[in-house]
């Protein structure tokens, strides 16, 4: 196993490691002469310009994938999409377009909830896409198309690879339909795309500077709650990495939309509670900034998540991390490496099994 994990402590930081790599390939295995090719996934133009809805369809982290998809999606692409998770999806008698295309994303294709829910929607007659880390599952096996995630095999049950290369080939998905739709120029889907290009650079720089999150860990390690708020895509990567710190340091965690605070949530926070902003949509920042001072007026610990040049955040508040900037539709991708890493480093200050967290497996074949 030691040799398995090349030299890191755990799984899990090998495979935050092996971001970069799973992104790039997952975007290489599209994109050839600087244009997104869809002709191994068999989707066609006229298949695209027909979708009048997506509906995606996934569990646990691949969901977050999906809802932070929904942003991207409807915006580039302007076809509405409802993400719906599988385990609710299945049993739900709602009414489906039928030229939907029904997106499911799961790294193992094998999530139980997540194949019912994708053989219901062929049965109603809905063409299925499955974006699938491992080949021949079964999801991959029954889906119409499916569009492989490049990231490899990944061991640790907290998913970090396998949910950036989802995120990857989601955008691609964006960028392309937007395309084929006429919504952008020449210019706009180069930009896009060579933008999408720059993640795995920028992700191995954040990662330079984990220690500084190592510290920090260290500080809130005792913390019995913790809440993440953001707007947008912003709000997507919270509830990614609300779930990465509960599910392996057991602290209570909870993501809200920050305009939601105001209805029930801010009466939780008192002195001392660590609220984590994340602030990378520019349009968006001074509303979660003025959430995030209301909830310091309560007494509570702030960090903030944004880009390189918002330098007066730490004016505001008391940790600031920087991620370098890509277009703002692709922040995320960039934005959940620091929350990764903190839910990491609290798990080992803790002496907790960060691979194998308690009650937790890592592919749930069982209803
Ligand atoms: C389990 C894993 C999660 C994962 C979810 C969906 O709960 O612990 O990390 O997001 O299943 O898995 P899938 O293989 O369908 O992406």
């Amino acid at each position: 196993e030691a040799a398995e994990k090349a030299g890191f402590e755990h799984f899990m930081m090998k495979e935050i490691y092996e971001q970069p790599k799973a992104i790039r390939d997952t975007l290489n295995s599209v994109v050839k002469d600087g244009v997104i090719d869809f002709t191994d996934i068999d989707i066609t133009e006229e298949e695209i310009k027909k979708y009048s809805q997506i509906y995606i369809v996934a569990c646990g982290s691949a969901w977050h994938v999906g809802v932070e998809a929904q942003y991207v999606i409807e915006e580039l692409a302007q076809i509405p999409v409802r993400v719906e998770l599988a385990s609710e999806f299945r049993y739900r008698e709602m009414p489906l377009v039928k030229d939907g295309l029904v997106i499911v994303i799961s790294q193992s294709g094998e999530t139980a909830d997540t194949l019912a829910a994708m053989r219901m929607a062929k049965d109603k007659g809905l063409a299925t896409l499955a974006v699938v880390n491992v080949i021949g599952s079964s999801i991959a096996r029954e889906a119409d198309k499916v569009f492989y995630t490049l990231a490899g095999p990944e061991i640790s049950v907290a998913t970090t690879k396998g949910y950036s290369a989802q995120l990857a080939a989601l955008d691609c998905i964006a960028v392309q339909f937007a395309k084929v739709k006429g919504l952008i120029t020449d210019e706009q889907y180069s930009y896009y795309i060579s933008e999408l290009q720059t993640i795995p650079e920028k992700i191995e720089k954040i990662l330079q500077d984990k220690e500084r999150i190592q510290w920090f860990a260290a500080k809130y390690a005792n913390a019995h709650d913790v809440f993440f708020v953001g707007r947008g895509v912003d709000y997507a990567v919270c509830l990614e990495g609300s779930l990465k710190l509960k599910e392996i340091s057991y602290i209570h965690s909870e993501a809200y939309a920050a305009g939601e605070l105001k209805h029930g949530t801010i009466s939780l926070i008192e002195d001392n509670i660590l609220v984590i902003g994340v602030l990378t949509q520019s349009k968006l920042y001074e509303k979660t900034v003025s959430n995030m001072m209301e909830c310091k007026s309560r007494g509570a610990y702030l960090m903030g998540v944004t880009n390189y040049g918002n330098y007066e955040m730490e004016d505001k508040v008391d940790f600031t991390v920087y991620v370098p900037k890509v277009d703002e539709h692709f922040m995320g991708s960039l934005a959940v490496i620091p929350l990764q890493l903190l839910g990491y480093y609290v798990s080992v200050a803790k002496g907790l099994d960060v691979d194998k967290p308690r009650n937790l497996a890592k592919s749930v074949t069982v209803e």
